[in-house]
């Protein structure tokens, strides 16, 4: 219940109260085109799929911190004093439950409220009961881990079977992450997970056979926000139009309790990963050797205390044209990283939600239709990961039109012209 979470949960009491609009949010503004272009058919994407609606949600969490919702939003920084007063009493209904937490995992934080138990199997069989509680009051249920960035781990041979996970949380492998406890005691539940964060979680092959066997779709990983967002498009445009890029330089300030987190080396390694994967797979260097093959990518992330939540990303990017002649590009972005995570988060849920009641979908494992929301998407073994974002788009839309039976729009249109 840090700065993204408490931005969605005072976002979405403030759009229901009619304080704010959703914007960002493509469930509660987006359109998408039905049939041909002539027949002007655009519904809003929530009349179009049996979403729930933000009426109907109810918001429960843990965190490692005490304290309500209201206390929690206003050291996030993120939303004004104003706008939290209107919605003060709602947030203050909401507590965190005490967390299932190492410090070993996140080495910046000390946690205060934090759950004791004989082993990791001990601590997931406790959240799930917090989980069963919360099933009690609600007819369906959505995960999202908005927690911190971990330290970096690679999959190892606990990751690779659901036998050998739960052997692991038994044996308190230290290949097993707080994040992944979470996702275990959901998905044992028959709830789809999100990982909003960089970390390992839910992509290794132990949950996706648990995701699998329980009908509980998983996604993640790394809500697409800020820089990674604008290169995913700038990318694609680079390579649609054969030009060449020779640097791409992309270093960020932040002051928020993740920037923090961010400031420890481990954890660092696994959003720099994060951040990294995505223009390898969208220039493909293997295919255009003379235009990508020698690209150098570097990302920074500083900790600058003094711009809180409100991020700056700058990138330099040197890129090539006609006869090899050198160019430049660079972009300031002055972004606020929560207002832009959270009607992802809440994207997801509604998403994830309606996933879990798709037949088709439901029993895929990874929801590969929602990488439009995530930086390192997680993707079936042996398929790399799409990373343009208007590729993740038309693929989330024809998902949608699929899921409801619509004929799926391929941009051919040559019918419009008696071909
Ligand atoms: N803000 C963005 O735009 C953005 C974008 C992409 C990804 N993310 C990722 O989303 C995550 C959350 O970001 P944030 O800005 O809200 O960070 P934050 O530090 O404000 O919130 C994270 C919260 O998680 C809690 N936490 C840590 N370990 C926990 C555990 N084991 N159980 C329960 N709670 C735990 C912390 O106490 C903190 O309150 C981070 O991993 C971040 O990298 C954020």
């Amino acid at each position: 219940m840090g700065a993204v979470c408490t931005t969605l949960i005072a976002g979405v009491e403030a759009v229901r109260k009619g304080i704010a609009k959703p914007i960002g949010s493509l469930t509660q503004m987006g359109t998408i085109r039905l049939g041909k272009r002539t027949e002007g058919k655009t519904p809003l994407i929530r009349d179009f799929v049996p979403l729930a609606k933000l009426d109907d949600i109810v918001f429960a969490g843990w965190d490692i911190f005490g304290g309500n919702l209201y206390d929690a939003a206003k050291t996030a920084e993120v939303l004004d004093k104003e706008t939290l007063e209107k919605i003060r009493p709602y947030l203050e209904s909401i507590e965190p439950m005490p967390a299932a937490f190492d410090q070993h995992y996140v080495k910046r934080l000390t946690g205060t409220r934090i759950k004791s138990g004989k082993n990791k199997r001990d601590l997931a069989e406790q959240l799930r009961k917090d989980i069963q509680e919360f099933k009690k009051k609600t007819d369906r249920q959505v995960v999202t881990w908005t927690g911190s960035t971990e330290i970096f781990l690679s999959p190892t041979a606990v990751h690779q079977t659901l036998a050998a996970f739960e052997k692991g949380m038994e044996n308190d492998d230290p290949g097993i992450a707080p994040s992944q406890l979470y996702a275990w005691a959901a998905l044992t539940e028959g709830i789809p997970f999100i990982n909003g964060a960089p970390n390992l979680t839910v992509d290794i092959p132990a949950m996706n056979e648990l995701s699998r066997k329980m009908n509980a779709p998983i996604c993640g990983r790394d809500f697409k926000t800020g820089q990674t967002m604008i290169k995913s498009v700038l990318a694609p445009a680079f390579k649609a139009r054969m030009l060449g890029v020779s640097g791409w330089f992309s270093t960020n300030i932040l002051g928020n309790r993740d920037g923090e987190v961010l400031d420890d080396p481990a954890s660092f390694k696994t959003k720099e990963e994060s951040k990294l994967g995505l223009l390898q797979t969208i220039l493909q260097p293997e295919l255009y050797p003379d235009l990508y093959k020698d690209l150098y990518h570097k990302v920074r992330i500083n900790y600058y205390p003094p711009r809180g939540d409100n991020k700056e990303g700058w990138d330099n990017i040197d890129i090539f044209g006609w006869l090899g002649y050198p160019m430049q590009l660079k972009v300031d972005f002055l972004c606020r990283d929560s207002i832009l995570a959270a009607p992802l988060a809440l994207d997801l849920c509604l998403f994830m939600d309606l996933a879990a009641r798709t037949p088709s979908l439901r029993g895929l494992g990874i929801q590969e239709w929602l990488s439009f929301y995530f930086k390192a998407p997680d993707s079936a073994p042996g398929v790399y990961p799409e990373h343009d974002l208007f590729i993740q788009s038309m693929k989330m839309k024809n998902t949608l039109r699929h899921i409801m039976g619509e004929d799926l729009i391929t941009h051919l249109g040559l019918d419009y012209y008696g071909g």
